[in-house]
C-alpha cells in the first residue's frame, strides 16, 4: 500500500453528499468573514503585542505585524484557491490528500491539532486570566488553587468556558455563527475604541527610537535562540532589524484563524465563491486593525514599560484612563471566547474529514440527527481541550501553535502548484495570480518565519511529528478507505479496508 496514494477531488466532494455525514449548508460570505474575524482577533493582539514590543521589536512591532500580515496574505491566496476548488470540511488536510498523498494529508491533519486544539487551549487559558482580573476588579476573588497560573491545581474558568462552548458547537453551526456575530461586534468595537481613544494619549517621543538598536540577549540559552541565529552562528540578540522578524514570528499567532474559515466550506451555501471572500476579507480587516492598535499602543507608553500580560489595558492605565482599561478587559474577554469556540469548530471539521476517510475511527464522524453537527467529534475535542487548558501549563506552547500553522501553510502553498499541474481541468472559482511565483514566495516566507522561532519549539514540533508518524503506520495506513490505484475513487459508505 502506497503511503503516497491520493484521494481524488471528486471523491472528497462526493463524501460531503453522503447523508449520514452531511452537514447543513447555512453560511454566507458575510457569516464567513465574521467567523474569520471572530477567530483571528484574540490573544495575539490583546496579549502578545506587549511582549513582542518590549522584548524584541520596540515600536517597530507595528512593522512586525505588517510582515506577519504579508506572509499570511500570500498563504491566504493559496488557501482561497484550494478552498474554491475543493470546498470540503477538511481544509488543508483535504487539499494535501488531493495533491501530495495520504501520508502528507495525515501529517497535516495531525499538525492541525497543534494549530486548533492546542491553540484553543492556549487561548482558553488567556481567557481565564482576563476573567480572574475582571473578577478582581469587582472585588471577587477565586481561590488561588482553582484559578490557574503558578502553583494552582487547576484552571477552573478555562475548563468551564471550553465545556460551555462545546455545548454551543453541538447545538448547531448557525447558533455558533449567531453567538459569534454578537461577540465579534463587541470585539471590533473595542479594538476601534483602542485606536481612536488611544490616539489622544500618543506621545511622539515614545516612537524614538522606532527600531531600537540591536542588543545581545545574554540570558538566552541555546535552545531559546532562534533556529536562524543558530544556523548563522550569531549570538542571540533582541531588537534591531532582526528583532522585527523575531517579533513577526511571535505575533503571527495573532493572524491564525483566517485559514480556519476554509474548514466551514461544507456548511457554506456557495462555497466556491464565498470561502475565498471570507478568508481574504477577514484577513484584510484584521491586518488593518492590528497595525492601527500596535502603532497606538507603542505611542501611548514607552515600549520598555509595556505590560507583557495585558498591554492594551495597562497602556490606558498608564495614562490614568482606568475606566478605559476596564472596557478593554471586558472586550478582550468576549473576544477570546469566540477564538476558542471557532478553533474548536475548525478542529472538529478537520477530524470529521479524517474520520470519514477512516484515518481515525469512522464512527466518530456520525452527524447528529437533529442538529446536523459532528457531535461525537465535537464533544471529544471539547473534553481534550478542556483537560489541556485546565491542567497543563500552556503559556510556553503558543509558539508550537505558530510552527504547526506555518507548516500547514507551506504544504497548502505547494499544493496550489501541484494541483494546477495534476488537475488543470478543475474549475477554480478563485485563482492565485502569478503561479508558481506567488505560492513559492509564500513557501519561502513561511519557512523564514519558522526559522525565526526558537530551537526548542522546533524540537517539540519534531517530537510531535514523530508521534504522528507512529500513529499513522499503526492505525491510519491500515484502515484508510482510499484505494491504491491512485485513481482515488472511494466507494461510498465503504467499511474499513482491513476490517
Ligand atoms: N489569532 C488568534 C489569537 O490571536 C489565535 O488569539
Amino acid at each position: 500500500m502506497s503511503v503516497f496514494r491520493t484521494k481524488s477531488v471528486e471523491a472528497s466532494m462526493a463524501d460531503a453528499d453522503e447523508s449520514e455525514h452531511q452537514l447543513k449548508r447555512e453560511l454566507s460570505a458575510l457569516d464567513l468573514t465574521v467567523f474569520g474575524v471572530g477567530v483571528i482577533i484574540g490573544t495575539g493582539i490583546f496579549v502578545l503585542t506587549g511582549l513582542a514590543a518590549k522584548e524584541h521589536a520596540g515600536p517597530a512591532v507595528a512593522l512586525s505585524f505588517v510582515v506577519a500580515g504579508i506572509v499570511c496574505g500570500l498563504a491566504a491566496l493559496c488557501y482561497a484557491e484550494l478552498a474554491s476548488t475543493v470546498p470540503v470540511a477538511g481544509s488543508a488536510y483535504t487539499f494535501a490528500y488531493a495533491t501530495s498523498g495520504e501520508i502528507v494529508a495525515w501529517i497535516i491533519g495531525w499538525d492541525l491539532l497543534l494549530e486548533m486544539a492546542l491553540g484553543a487551549a492556549v487561548v482558553a487559558v488567556g481567557w481565564s486570566q482576563y476573567f480572574s482580573s475582571l473578577l478582581d476588579t469587582i472585588g471577587w476573588h477565586l481561590p488561588a488553587s482553582i484559578a490557574g497560573g503558578d502553583g494552582a491545581f487547576m484552571d477552573l474558568p478555562a475548563l468551564l468556558v471550553v465545556l460551555v462552548l462545546t455545548v454551543v458547537l453541538v447545538l448547531g453551526v448557525k447558533l455558533s455563527a449567531r453567538v459569534n456575530s454578537v461577540i465579534v461586534a463587541i470585539k471590533v468595537a473595542i479594538v476601534l475604541f483602542v485606536i481612536v481613544a488611544g490616539l489622544f494619549f500618543v506621545k511622539a517621543a515614545n516612537y524614538h527610537p522606532f527600531v531600537p538598536p540591536s542588543t545581545p540577549a545574554p540570558d538566552t540559552s541555546g535552545l531559546q535562540a532562534t533556529l536562524w541565529q543558530t544556523i548563522l552562528g550569531s549570538a542571540p540578540a533582541n531588537f534591531g532589524v532582526v528583532g522585527i522578524f523575531t517579533a513577526a514570528a511571535i505575533v503571527f499567532f495573532a493572524f491564525i484563524g483566517f485559514d480556519v474559515v476554509a474548514t466551514a466550506a461544507e456548511e457554506t451555501r456557495k462555497p466556491q465563491r464565498d470561502v475565498p471572500r471570507g478568508i481574504i476579507g477577514s484577513l484584510v480587516i484584521c491586518t488593518a486593525l492590528y497595525v492601527g492598535v500596535s502603532l497606538v499602543v507603542v505611542g501611548m507608553q514607552k515600549y520598555t514599560e509595556l505590560n507583557p500580560d495585558a498591554p492594551l489595558a495597562e497602556a490606558f492605565k498608564s495614562v490614568g484612563a482606568n475606566w478605559a482599561a476596564t472596557i478593554i478587559t471586558v472586550g478582550a474577554l468576549a473576544g477570546l471566547t469566540t477564538v476558542v469556540m471557532i478553533l474548536m469548530l475548525g478542529q472538529s471539521r478537520v477530524l470529521f474529514a479524517m474520520s470519514r476517510d477512516n484515518l481515525v475511527p469512522r464512527g466518530l464522524a456520525t452527524v447528529h440527527p437533529t442538529f446536523r453537527t459532528p457531535y461525537r467529534i465535537t464533544i471529544l475535542i471539547g473534553v481534550v481541550v478542556a483537560v489541556l487548558a485546565a491542567f497543563i501549563p500552556l503559556s510556553a506552547l503558543a509558539e508550537l501553535v505558530n510552527i504547526g500553522t506555518l507548516f500547514a501553510f507551506v504544504v497548502v502553498s505547494i499544493g496550489v502548484i501541484v494541483l494546477r499541474r495534476t488537475r488543470p481541468d478543475l474549475e477554480r472559482a478563485f485563482r492565485v495570480p502569478w503561479v508558481p511565483v506567488l505560492p513559492i514566495a509564500s513557501v519561502l516566507a513561511c519557512l523564514y518565519l519558522m526559522l525565526n522561532l526558537p530551537v526548542e519549539t522546533w524540537l517539540r514540533f519534531l517530537v510531535w511529528m514523530v508521534i504522528g508518524f507512529i500513529i499513522y503506520f499503526w492505525y491510519g495506513k491500515r484502515h484508510s478507505r482510499v484505494p491504491d490505484d491512485a485513481a482515488g475513487e472511494v466507494p461510498a459508505g465503504t467499511s474499513p479496508r482491513s476490517s
